[in-house]
């Protein structure tokens, strides 16, 4: 193996560092890197004074180009927002019912509604809209407060439960055990019935005394048959759709404690177009009326 020489001179300078025997030689610096090393001196001043750059105690320096990211920003939203003007007062100016009829509108609420959907309601609803765990599904036509594209309008529109919007729906179970209105022997009788009549394994003598708890506390929401008010949000308590837990001890907390769901309102946040857009993507999922 041949060694690649550090040096061709019999009496190397070296810059009188020495360590362990070992010496440092005092070479100079190959050409092709003091070049490059001067070109990025030279191009990193050109470009300080050709772009934004110094930082100054308000702002910074514009640079001899003009350019500004932020205004490119602005200008591209600009575009999109007059080039998706006409078909946004079109939307607007439609009637509710007649958006998913309309080819054109149909078209831009899947592309736009699903792009809105995605980025505001998805953290909650999911980004496929399947919900979770007190957020409903909005796939299924399983709806607390009505699946038409009126009643999915107004949902989104005002929201639901908040305290931001004066024309949120509203309703509120009550709390039956932490509040004391039934005793605990009751919910247990009521959470028989609901097991019963959603289908599920049950004491038949408890939900038989649960019925007559449930006509009495219930079944003015959950109406006399249990399949639930969509006037007040009442969810149908006869199906295996659960938004907040099915069994036994989901039940009892929810008789217990009651539940609160609370959506925000989209008023102001999103423009009508915005919101009509995604009203009539969630109704075109499956589960619209
Ligand atoms: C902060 C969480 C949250 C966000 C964000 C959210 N929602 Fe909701 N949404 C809820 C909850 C909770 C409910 C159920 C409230 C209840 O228990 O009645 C709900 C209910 C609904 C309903 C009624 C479903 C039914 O069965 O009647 C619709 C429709 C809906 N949301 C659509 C949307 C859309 C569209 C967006 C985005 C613009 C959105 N939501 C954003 C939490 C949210
Ligand atoms: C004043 C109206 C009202 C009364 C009375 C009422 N509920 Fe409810 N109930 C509701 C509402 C509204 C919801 C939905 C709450 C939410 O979405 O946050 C609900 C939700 C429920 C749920 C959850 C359903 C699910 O899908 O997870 C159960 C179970 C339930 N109620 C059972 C009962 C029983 C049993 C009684 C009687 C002891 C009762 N409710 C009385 C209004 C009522």
């Amino acid at each position: 193996m041949s060694k690649r020489p550090v040096t061709t001179k019999s009496d190397p300078d070296t810059t009188g560092h020495e360590w362990d025997g070992i010496q440092e030689f005092n070479n100079p610096l190959p050409r092709w890197w003091l070049w490059t090393f001067y070109l990025t001196i030279i191009w990193g001043v050109a470009y300080t004074v050709a772009y934004p750059a110094w930082p100054l105690v308000s702002g910074a320096t514009q640079g001899l180009l003009g350019q500004d990211t932020r205004a490119d920003v602005a200008a591209e939203i600009q575009r999109y927002q007059e080039a998706n003007a006409p078909i946004e007062a079109k939307l607007v100016a439609a009637d509710l019912n007649a958006i998913a009829s309309d080819q054109e509108l149909a078209n831009y609420t899947q592309n736009a509604g699903g792009a809105i959907f995605r980025t505001w309601c998805a953290q909650c609803h999911g980004s496929g809209a399947a919900g979770a765990m007190g957020y409903p599904n909005l796939l299924d036509n399983d709806w607390l407060w009505g699946g038409t594209m009126e009643d999915i309008h107004t949902t989104i529109t005002h929201g639901i439960r908040n305290t931001t919007d004066a024309d949120a729906r509203y309703s509120e179970m009550p709390k039956f055990g932490a509040d004391g209105l039934l005793e605990p022997e009751q919910i247990d009788q009521v959470v028989q019935y609901v097991l019963q009549i959603s289908g599920q394994e049950h004491d038949a003598a408890l939900a038989g005394e649960g019925a007559v708890v449930f006509t009495d506390n219930c079944a003015a929401c959950h109406m006399e048959d249990g399949t639930g008010d969509r006037a007040q949000g009442a969810p149908n308590l006869t199906d295996a759709i659960w938004l907040f837990g099915g069994d036994q001890a989901a039940l009892t907390e929810t008789v217990t404690n009651a539940r609160f769901g609370v959506m925000p309102s989209w008023t102001g946040r999103l423009s009508e177009a915005d919101i009509r857009a995604v009203a009539a993507w969630v109704h075109s999922r499956g589960g619209g009326e």
